[in-house]
């Protein structure tokens, strides 16, 4: 069984679903791995990164229309890095409903991904194309050991329109992703507020209703008392 207050938590949070688009990923971050000094290091991917300090990044993401050799659309790739071991968090992706776009976000070590031909293969190409863009800074954290991991989203348009334009190159759809991480790995601590509240309630109502209960049994059991 689910405690009550749980499912009230789930049904506000299909609640917030329905107000903004969001997709998300749940996980468990891994322990914490030393990263090599010598040879390629992370930075040089020039992947946007997340950390628990800068939590969210704005994009303008381009999408692509499914198609045979791209069923999900186009692919791009982030780190979330300096995340604390084995904490659970969650990535979201928020985007306006007025771009409708598919998402899926998926995360993976980095063995995973450089022991997945199709992964690091979508990985370099997303990587050499931002070389050329200086405007990506990744951080690391100079730490000896760090638990990291990488963040693949891809988005394909989902829509459809007489104009040809827009049918041939969609439009790029403004998103935001944002790491969040869980209390006691229960609740993402963004939803505290909300979880408290709905708990409070929740609470709150379960006493009402068994003063009203009272009430009722009192007043019909006094007939036959009398
Ligand atoms: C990386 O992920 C894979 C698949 O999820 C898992 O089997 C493996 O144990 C993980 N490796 C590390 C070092 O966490
Ligand atoms: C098609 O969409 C583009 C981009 O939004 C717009 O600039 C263009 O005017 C549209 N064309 C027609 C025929 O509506």
């Amino acid at each position: 069984m689910i405690p009550k207050a749980c499912m009230t938590v789930l049904f506000v949070l299909l609640l917030a679903q329905a107000h903004a688009n969001t997709e998300k990923v749940i996980f468990v971050s891994p322990p914490a791995a030393s990263i090599t000094t010598s040879g390629p290091s992370f930075e040089q991917l020039h992947l946007p990164s997340i950390t628990p300090k800068k939590s969210s990044l704005r994009l303008s993401l381009p999408a692509a229309f499914p198609s045979e050799k791209q069923p999900r659309g186009l692919d791009t790739w982030y780190m979330l890095r300096n995340l604390n071991p084995s904490q659970r968090y969650e990535v979201r992706v928020c985007w306006a409903a007025t771009q409708p776009t598919n998402f899926w976000l998926d995360v993976y070590n980095t063995s995973h991904v450089f022991d997945t031909p199709d992964l690091i293969q979508s990985l370099a190409t997303f990587s050499e194309a931002q070389q050329t863009d200086e405007r990506t800074q990744s951080t690391g954290s100079g730490a000896p050991k760090e638990s990291l991991l990488f963040l693949h989203v891809q988005a394909s348009a989902d829509f459809f329109s007489t104009n040809r334009t827009l049918m041939s190159s969609p439009p790029a759809v403004d998103v935001e992703l944002i790491l969040d991480p869980y209390l006691a790995n229960a609740v993402p601590r963004s939803l505290l507020p909300t979880a408290v509240y709905v708990v409070a309630l929740a609470v709150g109502s379960w006493i009402l209703s068994g003063m009203i209960w009272k009430r009722l049994f009192s007043s019909t059991n006094k007939p036959h008392t009398d």
